[in-house]
Order: C-alpha cells, then sequence, then structure tokens
C-alpha cells in the first residue's frame, strides 16, 4: 500500500424530504443564488417547484441557467459566468446529473477567474478560488456529487478534458433517491455502467497489498450486480433506487483511492469519443471497457483472475489465470448486455472513418493509463476492438 492523505469536504445529506436542508444550508453563503439544471427533467418531474418554493422561503434572490446540455459545453459555463459576474451572484445550486454539476463547478471557479474558463478545463491555468456551490443530485451515475472532478466539452474543437481543483468540491449534496425514480431505463443502466467503470479504473492497479481496497471495491461491484437487474423492471422502488445511488457515489469520492493510484485509460479513451460523437459517457464505457482489459489481461492476469473468480464467480480450477481472466470479461459483457448496455460503436452508428481523430483526441496529452500505459497504437486497437 502506497503512502495517502485523505480529505473530502462535501457535506453529504441523504435520504427522503431532504430538501429542507437547503433552508439550513443555503443561508450560510449569501442571498444571490444561481440555479443551474439541464434540460427540462426537473421541471417535468416537479423537483424544480420545490426547489424554488424552499429557496423563496428563505427569501432568496433566485437566477437561473437552464439547458445544461449532456456532456456540457464551455459556451454554456461562459453564460453561467456571466450571470455571476453581472448579478455579484453568491452560491450556486446544481440540481441535475453529471453534467449539470460539472458545469457548475466550472461556472464556480471561472467567477474567480480572470480569463477564459477553458484555461481552467485544459490545465493551463489552476483554479485557486471559486465561489460556493451546493448540488441536489438526480441520477445515480458520475459521484460528481462528492468529488472536485468536472468534465467540460468544447463542441467548437470536438475536445473534452477532466479537471479539477480543492476548490471545486461542492459544499454540500443532496441525494434523495425518490429524484432520481423519473430517469429513464436507458439512462439508468448508463449510470450504473459508469460508476462500474469507476470501481473498475480503481481495481487495475499493480500496487501490492491493497486487500481491503480489493475489496471494497469488489464489494461495490457485487452489490451493483445484485441490484441492477431488479431496479430496471422497478425504477419507481425506493430501496433499489437508494442502493445505487449510494454505490455512484462511494465509486468515485475517494473512498476506494486511497492507497494507491488506479489506471483511468478507458475514461480518456471515451471521453475522446463523447467529444466527437456526443454519445452518453455511460454508453461508451460499456462499449470500451471490456476491450481494455482484452488488450490489457497480460498486463497481470493473476489482477484479472481475481476479479473473474471473487465478483464473477468464475470456477479458477484447472484453467490459466488468463483463462479465468477472459472469462471474467466475458462475463462483464453478458452482464451490461443483460441489463441492456450497448456493446459496439456500431451501435451508436459510429464507423471507423473518424478511428484516427480519435486517437489523437485520446493521445492530446501524451502516453496514459497507470496499470499499462498506452501508446497511440494501444488505443487504435482498442477502438478497433470496439467497431
Ligand atoms: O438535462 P435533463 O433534462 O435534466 O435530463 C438528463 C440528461 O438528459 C437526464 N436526467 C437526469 N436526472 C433525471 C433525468 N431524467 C429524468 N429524471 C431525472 N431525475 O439524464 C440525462 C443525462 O444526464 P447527465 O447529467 O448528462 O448524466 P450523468 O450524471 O451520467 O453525467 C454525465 C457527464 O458527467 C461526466 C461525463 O463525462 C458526462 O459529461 N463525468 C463526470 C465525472 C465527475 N465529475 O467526476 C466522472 C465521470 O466519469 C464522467 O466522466
Ligand atoms: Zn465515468
Amino acid at each position: 500500500m502506497d503512502n495517502f492523505a485523505y480529505w473530502n469536504p462535501t457535506k453529504l445529506i441523504f435520504g427522503k424530504n431532504q430538501l429542507e436542508q437547503l433552508k439550513i444550508e443555503v443561508p450560510r453563503y449569501g442571498k444571490k443564488v444561481l440555479l443551474v439544471y439541464g434540460g427540462g427533467s426537473i421541471k417535468k418531474n416537479g423537483l424544480y417547484n420545490q426547489v424554488i418554493n424552499t429557496l423563496r422561503e428563505i427569501d432568496s434572490e433566485i437566477y437561473e441557467l437552464a439547458g445544461v446540455e449532456p456532456n456540457p459545453r464551455i459556451s454554456t459555463v461562459r453564460k453561467g459566468i456571466d450571470i455571476c459576474k453581472n448579478e455579484n451572484i453568491d452560491f450556486l445550486l446544481a440540481v441535475g446529473g453529471g453534467s449539470v454539476i460539472d458545469c457548475t463547478k466550472a461556472i464556480a471557479a471561472g467567477a474567480k477567474y480572470d480569463g477564459d474558463a477553458w484555461d481552467l478545463v485544459t490545465k493551463k491555468a489552476f483554479a485557486e478560488e471559486a465561489l460556493p456551490f451546493g448540488t441536489i443530485l438526480t441520477i445515480a451515475a458520475t459521484g460528481s456529487e462528492m468529488n472536485a472532478g468536472s468534465v467540460i466539452t468544447n463542441w467548437e474543437t470536438n475536445e473534452k478534458y477532466g479537471w479539477g481543483s480543492p476548490v471545486t468540491f461542492p459544499k454540500f449534496s443532496i441525494l434523495d433517491p425518490v429524484n432520481t425514480f423519473t430517469v429513464p431505463k436507458d439512462q439508468t443502466v448508463y449510470g450504473i455502467v459508469d460508476m462500474m467503470s469507476h470501481v473498475l479504473e480503481h481495481y487495475f492497479h499493480l500496487t501490492e497489498n491493497t486487500l481491503m481496497q480489493d475489496r471494497m471495491c469488489e464489494s461495490l461491484l457485487l452489490t451493483v450486480m445484485e441490484i441492477a437487474p431488479k431496479l430496471i423492471n422497478d425504477l419507481e422502488n425506493y430501496d433499489y433506487r437508494a442502493t445505487i445511488l449510494y454505490n455512484g457515489t462511494m465509486a468515485l469520492n475517494g473512498m476506494l483511492s486511497m492507497g494507491y493510484r488506479g489506471d483511468w485509460a478507458t475514461h480518456n479513451i471515451e471521453h475522446a469519443v463523447s467529444a466527437v460523437y456526443d454519445i452518453p459517457h455511460g454508453g461508451g464505457l460499456a462499449i470500451l471497457f471490456p476491450n481494455w482489459m482484452k488488450h490489457n489481461l497480460m498486463v497481470k492476469p493473476s489482477r484479472f483472475k481475481q476479479l473473474a473468480v471473487r465478483v464473477f464467480g468464475v470456477n479458477p480450477e484447472g484453467i490459466s489465470d488468463e483463462e479465468a481472466g477472459l472469462e471474467g470479461i466475458e462475463k462483464l459483457r453478458e452482464f451490461w448486455n443483460s441489463i441492456g448496455a450497448p456493446s459496439r460503436l456500431a451501435d451508436y452508428g459510429i464507423d471507423n472513418s473518424k478511428l484516427d481523430v480519435l486517437t489523437d483526441k485520446a493521445m492530446a496529452n501524451g502516453e496514459f493509463g497507470n496499470f499499462n500505459k498506452l501508446n497511440r497504437n494501444d488505443v487504435l486497437k482498442i477502438y478497433q476492438l470496439s467497431l
């Protein structure tokens, strides 16, 4: 196990009827609140009205930025920054999924930065300061509600990058499973794939003696695999939604990352695809992750075998680590297929015509991956396996 320091300042408020907590949390930061939300799901399911009414009760002065896109764009971030600067906003409240939260993080930091916010995303500048913000999460997926990361797309240049800073943790996040009841089946599945991928990105590392971390990762995967099939047939079941929601947060709030460095190459490879084709992040991961695994199986077959045996119930007797590992990868693919996730780029109408462009985008910052450093050839092969 490597040395580590763990710090996560986000207050997590989980459960039914927790919206009331806004009345305690928001006044700590000021009166002028910028409400940030997406394409309208919160208006359809009534959450928007509940939030507005609650903020009115504490006399908040409410401003709004609507229409944050899935794969949120820097152009929308810039609109939000203008509102913050022109109206002297005190506090931002993100109501939505990872896209709304990531956009809010970029607005919060951009409002305290003199240059263009794209500098923060491309790491030309570091966010030293940010406006305070909180979140009301509406979909279980990214973990953005309890981490400092943000992923922003520049649609003019087809670039999509992750960035973050200690100042971009939410002050609080309200997670009421009821607010996720209306997430449609396909988006529910993408979220499930995303949180499982976060666990897998952690799991593939080369550090020795991570017994407890391994078991924590395996526990998250086993729990999702037990509940996901039930949830997709019973979308308004509180207990299933609660389990998946908690799982999504735990998969990427730093709890799993202590004492080693995960891989994260598949996320980079996927971000290039959604930057060019604007596909859902979780859908892209479902296609790419098993192929990243196949490509890297021989880096440490025993690691793949451990996953196969402990999580996918593969019997290792009489077969090599490599064979057991491969069986585990097939079972992961089968599981994702069984809940309705895509398995080929062709499922999104993506053919081989832009593989070079995708590979260039993924390689923009040079070779990457911690379990195995990938070069251009490796990345191209993974895309080819995914067609
Ligand atoms: O925009 P609205 O109308 O709200 O609809 C959204 C959107 O169409 C809908 N939705 C969300 N909650 C709903 C709902 N529909 C009905 N009822 C509800 N309660 O779902 C769609 C997808 O929303 P989005 O926020 O895009 O999904 P997700 O949470 O999966 O976020 C994806 C983004 O996060 C980034 C991804 O790359 C992608 O851009 N990521 C962020 C990470 C982070 N900050 O830590 C890590 C991840 O690995 C990921 O890269
Ligand atoms: Zn992800």
